[in-house]
């Protein structure tokens, strides 16, 4: 089966990108289960700190590898914004194929000399990496207003070439001015930015984050110029939430959860496909 760096080398070389959803449910991940084998199209199933804890590092990674034999299709599985260096540990040891360390918070050196400290574990083992340079705010969720951006909390073109270099990171999550949730106001995205990035540091797999709330005219206009991966959670908790909302209205009597849980399962996996799609993933030879 193919690995995770083969594949985003082909969607660097056929300009198309894969998605990681977040998940923290098991109706979650059964969505994106239908979506990948329906499609039978890789993606990255993401979990953020929080999101491992609560379902468990060890649980989630050998239920991603029930779900290889019986789809018989690659799924990948990616420690999301990991800060804690005993976490991102566990998940590579425990069968994760990505690990992401958000050293965005550190100043440009220590966040260099932690990424390299987590490349020197994790790729032993194989699993590619994943760094941060610049700011990418909030928390995915709804929010009344947009975060305000300012020059420092943005990507310098520079810079991500420097850390590139000194780190060698698979690959690089960058701030090109969109932020985690949504809002009313569309998400923009500094294209400009993002293609000298992308000019200066040519072999790193670039990431966008906060992908949920993005048009799909800007989402080709990102891959076109060199991403190939975004990231998605808001849209699908918000589906997890609205679908249960809506079900516990409308049958107020029921007890059986998965009775109330199915149409999360559907309505997810309705969602994965349309991304899949609109990021004109490839499907697995
Ligand atoms: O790391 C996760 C993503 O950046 C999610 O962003 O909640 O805006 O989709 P989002
Ligand atoms: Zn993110």
């Amino acid at each position: 089966m193919k690995n995770l760096k083969n594949i985003l080398q082909d969607a660097r070389k056929n300009h198309y990108a894969i998605g990681q959803f977040n998940i923290s449910t098991f109706e979650q991940l059964k969505g994106i289960f239908g979506a990948v084998n329906a499609l039978r199209t890789p993606v990255i199933i993401g979990t953020s700190e929080g999101e491992a804890k609560f379902l468990g590092i060890e649980e989630i990674s050998a239920l991603i590898k029930i779900a290889e034999k019986k789809y018989k299709i690659p799924f990948f599985l990616n420690l999301d914004h990991g800060k804690d260096l005993a976490l991102i540990k566990k998940a590579v040891d425990c069968g994760y194929s990505a690990v992401h360390f958000d050293g965005s918070s550190f100043p440009f050196e220590e966040n260099a000399r932690y990424t390299k400290e987590v490349i020197k574990y994790a790729r032993k083992k194989s699993v590619l990496i994943e760094g941060e340079l610049g700011a990418i705010k909030g928390e995915s969720g709804i929010h009344q207003k947009k975060v305000i951006l300012t020059e420092d909390d943005l990507t310098s073109p520079e810079q991500a070439k420097k850390f590139a270099d000194l780190t060698n990171v698979d690959c690089l999550a960058i701030a090109v001015g969109t932020t985690h949730g949504m809002y009313k106001e569309e998400k923009g995205i500094d294209f400009e930015r993002l293609g000298n990035i992308s000019c200066l540091t040519m072999k790193k797999f670039l990431v966008l984050h906060g992908g949920s709330g993005i048009s799909e005219e800007d989402i080709k206009k990102a891959i076109d110029l060199g991403i190939v991966k975004i990231n998605i959670n808001t849209e699908i908790r918000l589906i997890w939430r609205d679908c249960l909302e809506k079900k516990l209205r409308e049958n107020q009597e029921e007890t059986k959860p998965y009775k109330l849980l199915a149409d999360i399962k559907d309505a997810i996996q309705k969602k994965v496909e349309e991304k899949i799609r609109m990021f004109e993933t490839r499907a697995c030879k």
